[in-house]
């Protein structure tokens, strides 16, 4: 697929069938988040990939914590309704190396090689003929998910939710380049041209 049409056209999905994902694609979303780039090639990614109970449970958790703090404004619930229709689930975690040895410094670049990870994950679905979400709601119980899953030396990142999608929303609104360019040589570049 060209690499144009994979970026303009993926758009998050929140809807699935309910229609197996095959495990040979699971497979290859994560072999495309080991190709990305990572700061000194440190590859800061690990990923669980949750079986239909684990998922399960765990958006039943989500539902829990979502009634157990009405008073707390979270997208959890809706992002629970997602996960309880989708068919896969993969959570992303990270080495916890950073407060072990105090390298406080390596945090954010590993974040920055997180993000381009999970990007190659969500445009390999798009390239699969799948859909996904990119949760981080699920970080408001990354110690009961930890708990339950039992993983003591890992900080989770973010949950990637799979499936065949059953709706594809709009292109969701994007600023005009304009109020994100800090400085415009577009304008100045035009001015040079005209004179
Ligand atoms: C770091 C990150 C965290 C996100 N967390 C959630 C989430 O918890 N729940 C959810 O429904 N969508 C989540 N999203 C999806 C965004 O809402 C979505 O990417 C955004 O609205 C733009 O829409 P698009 O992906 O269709 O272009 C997240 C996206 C990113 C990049």
């Amino acid at each position: 697929m060209e690499l144009d049409k994979a970026i303009s056209s993926r758009k998050t999905i929140r809807k699935f069938q309910n229609k197996n994902v095959p495990d040979n694609y699971l497979y290859e979303i994560i072999q495309s988040a080991m190709l990305a780039p990572s700061a000194k090639n440190r590859q800061p990614w690990r990923f669980y990939i949750l079986d239909d109970n684990q998922k399960n449970d765990i958006t039943n958790m989500m539902y829990d914590w979502a009634s157990e703090n009405k008073d707390i404004h979270t997208s959890i619930k809706g992002s629970a309704n997602q996960m309880k229709t989708a068919n896969k689930a993969i959570i992303i975690y990270t080495p916890n190396y950073h407060s072990k040895n105090k390298k406080t410094y390596y945090k954010k670049p590993d974040y920055l090689s997180l993000g381009a990870a999970i990007e190659n994950m969500n445009l390999k679905c798009f390239d699969l003929g799948l859909g996904c979400t990119w949760l981080c709601d699920t970080l408001y119980i990354e110690n009961e998910i930890n708990n339950y899953l039992k993983i003591d030396d890992l900080e989770q990142v973010s949950t990637l939710i799979i499936g065949y999608p059953e709706e594809v929303p709009e292109r969701s609104e994007r600023f005009p380049i304009d109020k994100l360019l800090l400085n415009d040589i577009y304008k100045d570049a035009n001015k040079t041209k005209n004179t």
